[in-house]
């Protein structure tokens, strides 16, 4: 694919392009905490979105998709929200970023693709974005930090793909590390690095292959009940300013004065980043066993508590659960669809998959991918 971009880029504009990588994550553990300030334990994958650019004289920038072969032209001064092709608006929102930061860009050319599933929760906008970025960055010498691209691709998400998402995406894809998961902590952005010795185990996503749509308004609405529940609990802790502040204590004490409802999604928060600082200990100790039961865990919460997970993925974790080869399970990402990740022993992969393809196409009668994923690097330059 590297060669692709290259090879189409050179075809279209007859120039020598510079090649941008950027991966797409999984997240091991710390699911829909990011946005609460809480933990996360994401990890950046060899499989993302490529850039091919050069600068260009025409009076406007040009951008080629190879996946859906369709051109937009950009015109810099007016980077203005469209309808269509979607996809611009990750590159138009980072064009806003760039000119309300006053950095100067000059017209260029770029052809990109990807090798990422959409909408597998698997973060192809945040790889789009933090590609986009890097690449500007790299070819007008704009001087951005990684942590300034990191915030201004979270903006471009927030305000031109109207998901209001956390930090974990876009940090996954520009920090990530060969052969590392890390830590991260969403109110510090301190983090961690942590090898993946995974011994014989490796990590297979199980693609349910379905979206559903209500995946980006109850993202939305996640945050808001998330936030109800801090203002109910600071009334009696005046210093709970996010849930990651709340201990399983206070929202005992709390449990009264909230609907039910808020109450669950806050148990599940709180929870949920008590596992992952678990989960990393585990981790340390190299004991898999534990972690896993911590993905189980994590995702009967997700699907009780939380309510973002989907009848398609909740029957891919059954499925695992089931396997005495799988040490752990759950959906990743915002949820409704999208993918189950799974710490597989690897001389089980091949018989697991065929069983539970057949099981799943029987349940719901669609077809289920499936990927085995290597923890990559964050957004680079390729050189060949
Ligand atoms: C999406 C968001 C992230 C995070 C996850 C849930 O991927 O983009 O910020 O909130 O959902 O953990």
């Amino acid at each position: 694919m590297k060669l692709s971009v290259k090879s189409k880029f050179i075809e279209l504009y007859n120039s020598e392009p510079l090649i941008i990588h950027a991966p797409g994550r999984i997240n091991l553990i710390g699911e829909h905490t990011d946005y609460n300030n809480g933990y996360v334990m994401p990890a950046a994958i060899h499989m993302g979105v490529q850039f091919a650019f050069a600068t260009s004289h025409h009076t406007h920038s040009l951008i080629y998709s190879l996946k859906y072969d369709q051109f937009y032209t950009l015109d810099l001064n007016a980077p203005d929200k469209v309808e269509n092709p979607a996809w611009a608006n990750y590159f138009l929102g980072i064009v806003h970023q760039l000119n309300a930061k006053g950095l100067r860009l000059e017209n260029f050319n770029c052809v990109f693709d990807g090798d990422l599933p959409t909408g597998a929760g698997l973060s192809s906008s945040a790889a789009m974005e933090c590609g986009f970025i890097f690449g500007l960055n790299e070819m007008f010498q704009l001087g951005l930090t990684q942590f300034d691209m990191i915030h201004m691709a979270q903006w471009a998400e927030h305000n031109y793909a109207g998901v209001k998402c956390g930090i974990m995406d876009q940090f996954s894809s520009m920090m990530g590390k060969d052969n590392h998961a890390f830590m991260l902590d969403c109110r510090s952005l301190e983090y961690e690095y942590l090898p993946l010795d995974l011994g014989n185990y490796t990590l297979l996503l199980c693609d349910t292959n379905v979206k559903h749509s209500l995946a980006s308004s109850e993202y939305n609405t996640r945050r808001n009940e998330c936030q109800q529940g801090v203002t109910i609990i600071s009334k009696k802790f005046p210093e709970v300013k996010t849930l990651r502040d709340v201990t399983p204590v206070m929202l005992t004490a709390c449990q009264q004065d909230m609907p039910p409802v808020i109450y669950n999604r806050c148990r599940f928060v709180v929870e949920e980043n008590n596992r992952v600082v678990e989960a990393s200990r585990d981790l340390k100790k190299g004991d898999l066993a534990s972690f896993g039961k911590k993905m189980f865990a994590a995702h009967d919460g997700l699907s009780k508590l939380y309510e973002v997970s989907c009848a398609e993925l909740d029957y891919l974790v059954q499925l695992a659960t089931a396997s005495a080869d799988i040490l752990g399970a759950r959906m990743i990402g915002g949820g409704f669809g999208g993918c189950t990740l799974n710490l597989i022993h690897q001389n089980s992969v091949g018989t697991f998959l065929e069983s539970a393809r057949a099981a799943y196409r029987t349940k719901f009668g669609i077809e289920m991918s499936s990927y085995i994923v290597k923890p990559g690097k964050g957004v680079s330059v390729v050189i060949d």
